[in-house]
């Protein structure tokens, strides 16, 4: 399966995230992990159509999508929400539409709840299959247990794209949460 890493981090290859990348890669040799350092690199993406134009076939070839930040700030960082807006500025997201997704964060929890729910709410917002997320904390490479936890979240990840797992929007199941309050006038 083809996965397209979306580097969230300015460090780009230096990033402690993608060693956790780099870790799935070691663990799933049977799939291709295509890293795109989105940050790193988001003033060349901005000017330069040729290497656009080659980042977006790679979604278009791409199985799933893993979208893989750090937590800065509270969010993602700056550079990722750059190319986020670029995407929506040249009418780019049907590429990504249908897309089977998740994110992945390392920071050290402070509002990484806040960079997930931000990262969900693009993902519906342009039409993709939003799975789950996993945070994990900066050092959690270096425990067994996490790693474990990291392993399993990534098979979910490939075995809802393998069998094209049905998945639920987070603004829809609010709406039916409002929806029941509502008819038990409990709201
Ligand atoms: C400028 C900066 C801001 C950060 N802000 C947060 C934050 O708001 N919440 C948090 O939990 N961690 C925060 N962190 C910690 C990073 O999320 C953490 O070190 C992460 O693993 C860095 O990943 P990277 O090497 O892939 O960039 C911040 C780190 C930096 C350098």
């Amino acid at each position: 399966m083809k996965i397209l890493v979306l580097n969230g981090s300015p460090k780009g290859k230096q990033s402690i995230t993608m060693q956790y990348v780099h870790y799935l890669e070691y663990q799933f040799p049977e799939h291709s992990f295509n890293i795109q350092h989105i940050s790193h690199r988001v003033q060349e993406l901005s000017q330069n159509q040729t290497e656009w134009d080659a980042l977006m076939s790679q979604v278009q070839e791409a199985d799933g999508i893993l979208w893989a930040f750090p937590v800065y700030f509270l969010l993602v960082p700056s550079q990722y929400k750059r190319w986020i807006e670029l995407v929506q500025s040249r009418n780019a997201t049907n590429l990504f539409a249908g897309k089977y997704t998740a994110s992945f964060s390392t920071s050290a929890h402070f509002y990484d709840h806040t960079a997930h729910a931000y990262i969900q709410g693009i993902c519906e917002d342009w039409e993709m299959q939003y799975i789950n997320f996993f945070s994990a904390d900066m050092m959690d490479l270096l425990h067994s247990q996490t790693r474990r936890q990291w392993l399993s979240f990534a098979k979910e990840f490939f075995y809802c794209i393998t069998q094209s797992m049905p998945t639920l929007k987070c603004k829809l199941l609010l709406g039916y949460i409002a929806l029941a309050l509502c008819s038990q006038r409990l709201i």
